[in-house]
């Protein structure tokens, strides 16, 4: 009990302190990393793999692709950009912001949709961007090399590696299957994949993962999902964060035998198909939504807005 109280109230403080702070750690971060990052090659490899892999799985290893390969990007890359400085400083933006202005890739835009907001940390962004430059991660040594990993590995206790891995698993399928019923049979139908389908995905992902896995939000579609006094503060912070050009942090809150994590959903362009103002809400799609949620809450929301936070329990 002890331990949880400390935990949050450390949590807590982190987070304001977040926003006066790290402006000045990101800058630092950016002179330091420069020079260091051959030192530690193979950590910087798997954290490609585990991170960016799920979706940019090399050429050959996926049916399903929901992201070019991670050596189509590069390429794209260097094409435009000359310099080594360029190309990490192009790409790294565009990862801790992803957004169709931004983006160079148009046929992947156009048929993919924009990549989702991560959160990655900075430096890590950094260092992965830096290793795609320096190494052939497209050759054949490299990938036998690295791309063994199917499911990565954490460390006892690393709970926000894990939940961060859990929360990226699951929006991928989520969002794979939500991409593709728009594409094929429309946003009305699409609706009723939200309210039906999703949950045996989610459960089955929290099968997978052996943890709870839910998505709250204090403007909820569906009452099941409603966030606690204590997730809304967590909510709206984020947004202030947000608003404010600060780094998105996930939170972890420890109690003996639990491990919470949390984990912001930012909206994109896609979703106001179904969560933007009513008034722009094509007529058929939001007389569905009315028709499963009478009480909806969940529209009026415009891109770069924090729709709710992922939470995700394990068992320690
Ligand atoms: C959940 C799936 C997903 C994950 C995980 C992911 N991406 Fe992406 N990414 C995409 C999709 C989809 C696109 C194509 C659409 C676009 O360009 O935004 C993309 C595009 C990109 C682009 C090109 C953007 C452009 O259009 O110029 C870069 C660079 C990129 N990703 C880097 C990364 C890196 C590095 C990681 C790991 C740290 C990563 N991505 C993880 C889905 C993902
Ligand atoms: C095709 C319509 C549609 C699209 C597009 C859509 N959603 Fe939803 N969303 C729904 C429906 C329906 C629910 C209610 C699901 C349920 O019953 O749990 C929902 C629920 C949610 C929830 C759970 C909290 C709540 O309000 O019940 C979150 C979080 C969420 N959506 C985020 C997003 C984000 C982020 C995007 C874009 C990446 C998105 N949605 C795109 C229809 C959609």
């Amino acid at each position: 009990m002890f331990k949880k109280i400390h935990i949050g109230i450390g949590i807590l403080t982190l987070l304001f302190v977040g926003c006066t702070s790290s402006i000045e750690e990101n800058k630092k971060v950016e002179d330091e990393t420069v020079g260091q990052i051959q030192q530690n090659d193979d950590e910087v490899a798997s954290s490609l793999v585990n991170n960016c892999f799920s979706c940019h799985q090399p050429m050959g290893s996926s049916e399903t692709r929901i992201a070019p390969p991670m050596g189509h990007v590069k390429s794209h890359y260097l094409e435009k950009y000359q310099t080594k400085e360029e190309f990490v400083k192009a790409m790294a933006s565009f990862i801790n912001s992803p957004n169709k202005e931004a983006g160079i890739m148009y046929g992947a835009l156009e048929k993919f949709g924009v990549m989702p907001n991560m959160q990655f940390d900075k430096e890590t962004v950094h260092k992965i961007v830096s290793y795609v430059y320096d190494n052939d991660i497209d050759s054949d040594q490299w990938l036998a090399k690295y791309n063994k990993v199917t499911e990565p590995t954490f460390e006892d206790g690393d709970f926000i590696g894990k939940g961060r891995h859990i929360v990226m698993s699951t929006k991928k399928q989520l969002g794979k299957n939500l991409k593709k019923t728009i594409k094929t049979k429309g946003t009305k139908e699409a609706v009723s994949f939200c309210s039906v389908r999703a949950y045996p995905i989610l459960d089955s992902m929290a099968t997978v993962h052996n943890a709870k896995i839910a998505r709250v939000s204090n403007k909820y579609r569906n009452p099941k999902n409603k966030a606690n006094d204590k997730e809304i503060d967590y909510i709206l912070i984020y947004q202030t964060q947000l608003d404010n050009g600060f780094e998105l942090k996930p939170i972890l809150e420890e109690t003996e035998d639990l491990a919470t994590f949390y984990m912001p959903i930012v909206t994109n362009e896609m979703c106001l198909q179904c969560h933007g103002p009513k008034d722009s809400i094509e007529p058929e799609v939001l007389a569905e939504i009315l028709k499963h949620y009478k009480d909806d809450k969940a529209t009026g929301y415009d891109v770069n807005q924090i729709r709710g936070i992922w939470r995700i329990e394990m068992a320690k």
